[in-house]
């Protein structure tokens, strides 16, 4: 079987090395293209010396048209304002894209324009981008040629919420308490802290005014049909991978855990990659894997609950949530590659 021909632009960057690892191990999709801003080729596996023995292509100096030559479909793995500098070219093409970045994410780019500090230069494609969160928007995603592949702090707070709010449950103000492995930020943001910076330490950072915030209220928005009020304090912990969210919800009506409970089972029946918990997740048993762990306590008066969510931010909430997207466009298994 011809498998699909797949290119990672930004393969140098922790989610692009990401992909390439899910990749080499995929049965039907194979990498033939990797690419980044370094001036000369060379073997990818003489970069990540982790890959020697798996594989033998160079990365290359991104070439756009080489890249659109050769792949089917192509992930940018690339920071916001480049992937909506090449999608325009690839689409034109013919080309199906999944960008990691947050180009495509916000349907309203003067909010776009508000946290990103750039105009958005592909308005026409913003339009038709499809928000690749495949446990809410699988048949959307099964027909889309442009994926906005979700944030990773969104990924944690709106799988641990969508539910609750799509059944009209929460009322008020939802508070995200939300800590990331310090991975989060990049390869070239993290070279800028010292290691004695890193380790034993956790700090708040962009307090109520994080760039995320948009995404999440506009997409929990569209589950409950009014505007949702998220105060969101992010954190950086001393981790190599991973976001655990815990979030503080108010309900209108007394709630009893079997209620809450059976609308999460419900709602997450067919979705391979969202495990609810007996008890509260960890961020260790979601590390390494493309799972959101979920779980919850309530109030004695079931009035309130704290609900947690674990995932892996390069896989979940990154790479492995793009291979599921490519699996879904593709109408391969949704698991394949990733279990
Ligand atoms: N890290 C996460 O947990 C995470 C989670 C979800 C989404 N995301 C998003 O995914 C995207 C990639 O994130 P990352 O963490 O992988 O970033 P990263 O580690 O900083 O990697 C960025 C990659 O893009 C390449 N690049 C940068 N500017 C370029 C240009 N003008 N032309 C060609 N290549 C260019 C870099 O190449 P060089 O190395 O050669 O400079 C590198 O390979 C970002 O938009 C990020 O917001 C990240």
């Amino acid at each position: 079987v011809d498998k699909v021909k797949v290119a990672i632009l930004g393969a140098t960057g922790f989610t692009g090395e990401k992909l390439v690892e899910i990749l080499l191990k995929h049965s039907k999709a194979q990498a033939v293209y990797l690419a980044s801003r370094i001036l000369e080729s060379a073997p990818y596996a003489q970069i990540f010396t982790h890959f020697s023995g798996k594989t033998n292509l160079n990365c290359e100096p991104l070439d756009i048209e080489k890249a659109a030559q050769i792949s089917d479909i192509l992930f940018l793995s690339l920071p916001h304002t480049v992937s909506m500098e090449f999608a325009p070219y690839l689409l034109k093409k013919g080309k199906k894209v999944i960008d990691l970045s947050a180009d495509y994410r916000l349907k309203d780019t003067v909010v776009y324009e508000k946290y990103y500090k750039v105009s958005h230069k592909d308005k026409v494609n913003l339009k038709k981008a499809v928000y690749g969160m495949p446990e809410i928007y699988k048949k959307e995603v099964k027909k889309a040629r442009l994926i906005a592949n979700p944030g990773c702090y969104p990924t944690s707070i709106i799988l641990a919420l969508y539910p609750l709010l799509k059944q009209g449950f929460i009322e008020g103000k939802i508070i995200a308490d939300s800590k990331s492995a310090i991975t989060g930020a990049g390869r070239n943001a993290i070279t800028k802290y010292p290691y004695t910076d890193i380790s034993d330490n956790l700090w708040v950072y962009k307090a109520f005014k994080h760039q995320h915030v948009p995404e999440v209220e506009s997409i929990l928005k569209s589950a409950s049909n009014k505007a949702v009020k998220l105060l969101f304090v992010p954190q950086v912990i001393e981790a190599k991978a991973g976001i655990y969210s815990t979030i503080y919800v108010s309900f209108k009506n007394k709630v009893t855990e079997e209620k809450i409970r059976n609308t999460y089972e419900k709602y997450y029946k067919n979705c391979p990659f969202v495990r609810l918990k007996e008890d509260f997740p960890k961020l260790k048993e979601t590390a390494g894997t493309n799972f959101c762990d979920i779980g919850f306590a309530l109030t004695e008066d079931g009035k309130a609950a704290v609900i947690a969510s674990s995932i892996d931010n390069l896989i979940k909430g990154a790479a492995g949530c793009a291979v599921q997207n490519m699996n879904i466009m593709c109408g391969f298994e949704e698991t394949l590659g990733l279990l």
